[in-house]
């Protein structure tokens, strides 16, 4: 199977596992417990139908949004995902080069393997940071003003990883950063050596983020033990409304989950939520983003941009979301596989995918522009 050869969400993940060590797969693919939340994410979709206007003439389509003040030119995004460059050696230069191509957003979060100041100077297009809180205070207020000294466009707080969510796939491979081969892992390893010669062939493996401020050198740590150990589950709506404040520009929570948290979104300030959990990988049984959209619509729409993310792999998912009122989707597996089987080519085939799959879809729905989308056009079952 070659890239030319995939044409869908599925078919990219079969040629990334394919392609990369079984640890590191699994890491991308898997989620919490029994992974129910994650399956259920996609099937939300499934739950509604579509409901198409003919005869609209159709012929030219705008598919571009505007969102934290960000102007793109698709409605889904490049969530911010951590260890990009054990994926594919190009890593977060693979995603945001494609981003910067179709002209959407891509994030760099705070367990990027790449500066987020030297993406931030290459790419022209907007970004977001995906911020970690640690308990560490004076780590954040580094953190926060060398994104806004490099110009970040957004900065997207994580609040559903109070504590790390248990990834059992992780536990059986002994997935953990910084990256460090296993002799029960070697197998795994020894038969993708392409993987193995790219990754030892190019820069060594860095959190460019946290490496001035946390000592990694002394052993592997699991993502869970990182979010257990490093991250400060403290964290309060207060302590965001001051970082609201300390960053003054575009803020944005990522993980809400009900109306109630929100409003509060709204009261301190911030100017985007994502409704997300975490695309299953935090807390198994969660409910699935795209079941909430509408009463979160319904509480804050006219208030705050709300952004929905977990689950999306088809354009259709996007224009069922867009429909029920999100003003943009962010994806991060959708480009991820991609990313680990291809590298930028394949990132740039993900969104192109997506980019005529939502187009496509768009002119057989009657619409010529994101903001005639709305609920005349769904029907849940
Ligand atoms: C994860 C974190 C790092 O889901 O975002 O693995």
């Amino acid at each position: 199977m070659q890239l030319k050869h995939c044409h869908n969400f599925n078919d990219f993940r079969t040629l990334a596992k394919r392609r990369i060590p079984g640890p590191i797969f699994n890491y991308i693919d898997g989620a919490a417990d029994d992974e129910k939340t994650y399956n259920r994410n996609t099937k939300s979709f499934d739950d509604c139908d579509l409901v198409p206007s003919i005869l609209r003439g159709t012929e030219t389509v705008d598919m571009s949004v505007t969102v934290m003040g960000q102007k793109l030119n698709l409605p889904i995004y490049c969530s911010p995902t951590a260890l990009q460059r054990l994926f594919h050696h190009q890593g977060e230069n693979a995603v945001a080069a494609a981003a910067a191509k179709f002209g959407t957003m891509f994030g760099v979060s705070s367990l990027g393997t790449v500066s987020l100041t030297e993406v931030r100077e290459k790419y022209k297009t907007p970004q977001c940071y995906q911020f970690y809180f640690h308990k560490d205070r004076s780590l954040n207020k580094a953190m926060l003003e060398s994104a806004k000294a490099a110009g970040v466009d957004v900065m997207m707080l994580t609040v559903d990883t109070i504590t790390g969510g248990n990834r059992e796939r992780d536990l059986r491979t002994g997935f953990s950063i910084p990256f460090k081969l296993s002799l029960s892992g070697l197998y795994q390893f020894a038969i993708k050596p392409m993987w193995g010669i790219n990754y030892l062939t190019h820069p060594k493996f860095s959190l460019p983020q946290l490496d001035d401020h946390v000592d990694m050198s002394g052993g592997a740590l699991s993502i869970g033990r990182y979010f257990t150990e490093m991250l400060d589950p403290t964290m309060n709506w207060a302590d965001v409304e001051e970082m609201v404040r300390m960053w003054d520009g575009q803020f944005c929570l990522k993980g809400v989950m009900s109306p109630e948290d929100a409003k509060k979104a709204v009261d301190i300030g911030c100017s985007g939520i994502v409704i997300s959990n975490h695309g299953g990988r935090q807390l198994d049984g969660s409910r699935a983003p795209f079941d909430q959209l509408a009463e979160i619509v319904d509480a804050v729409g006219d208030k705050i941009d709300v952004i929905m993310d977990s689950g999306i792999q088809r354009g259709t998912h996007v224009i069922k979301a867009l429909s029920l009122g999100a003003k943009a989707v962010g994806g991060g597996r959708f480009y991820l596989y991609a990313l680990a089987a291809a590298g930028q080519q394949g990132v740039e085939r993900a969104l192109e995918l997506m980019q005529t799959e939502i187009e496509r879809d768009m002119r057989l729905m009657g619409v010529k522009s994101i903001s005639e989308l709305s609920r005349k056009n769904l029907r849940f079952r």
